[in-house]
């Protein structure tokens, strides 16, 4: 019997990743299940997309623990606790800290909505659209100390158009979120990403 490789998502929102990753574990595309979705804030619409699938959906607020340490330190028993193998930050609004990437090593991954290295950090398509930037994107990277830093896994490029808002925009570039971010899980969960240094190298 093939394994089956165990996703924790974190999450603070909508989710509209979430649900792209827990659709692609139920069509069988990647082979892997999500465990357990944990968020910062109790009223994410994507811990009732989790509850709606079956997955253990949990609210771990911040504001309980004295500092981001001892957050990621509960973090990390929880995920423990569901056996996951994989932490897929999906609208995580939290700074993560080496408490989590070192129990966790090359094995947390991060979506962002902008062509990274280019608009790292918060509005990254605000920022696009202010600096006049005629491509925009998102980019899934394996998370380092640093913000939107790591190591590039998958990058897809959207164009910017004269008439776009920041919603417009957003929605574009969503459209390729939900194609990207399953697709690198399905190539980690295949054995097939090697990193070397900050280059991740796919395999066939
Ligand atoms: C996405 O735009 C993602 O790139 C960013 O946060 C947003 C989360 O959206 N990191 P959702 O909660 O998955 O709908």
């Amino acid at each position: 019997m093939e394994r089956t490789l165990n996703i924790g998502v974190l999450i603070s929102g909508s989710g509209s990743n979430l649900q792209s990753i827990m659709d692609a574990c139920a069509a069988g595309k990647i082979k892997a299940r999500v465990a357990c979705v944990i968020s910062n804030k109790a009223d994410a619409f994507g811990l009732e997309r989790a509850r709606k699938a079956g997955i253990p959906a949990l609210h771990l607020d911040h504001r309980a623990y004295s500092g981001r340490e001892s957050y990621d330190e509960a973090l990390v028993a929880t995920l423990r606790e569901f056996e996951v193998e994989l932490v897929a930050l999906a609208g995580f609004m939290r700074i993560i800290t080496p408490v989590l990437l070192e129990a966790f090593p090359m094995a947390v991954m991060n979506i962002h909505p902008a062509l990274l290295p280019a608009f790292p950090g918060l509005h990254a398509q605000r920022q696009a659209l202010d600096y006049g930037a005629k491509v925009a994107g998102c980019t899934v990277h394996f998370v380092d100390p640093g913000t939107d830093t790591g190591p590039i896994i998958l990058q897809a490029a959207v164009p910017v158009l004269p008439s776009d808002t920041e919603q417009t925009l957003s929605a574009r570039i969503q459209k390729e979120e939900h194609r990207l971010y399953p697709e690198a899980i399905r190539l980690f969960t295949e054995g097939l990403l090697e990193v070397s240094g900050r280059v991740v190298s796919v395999g066939a």
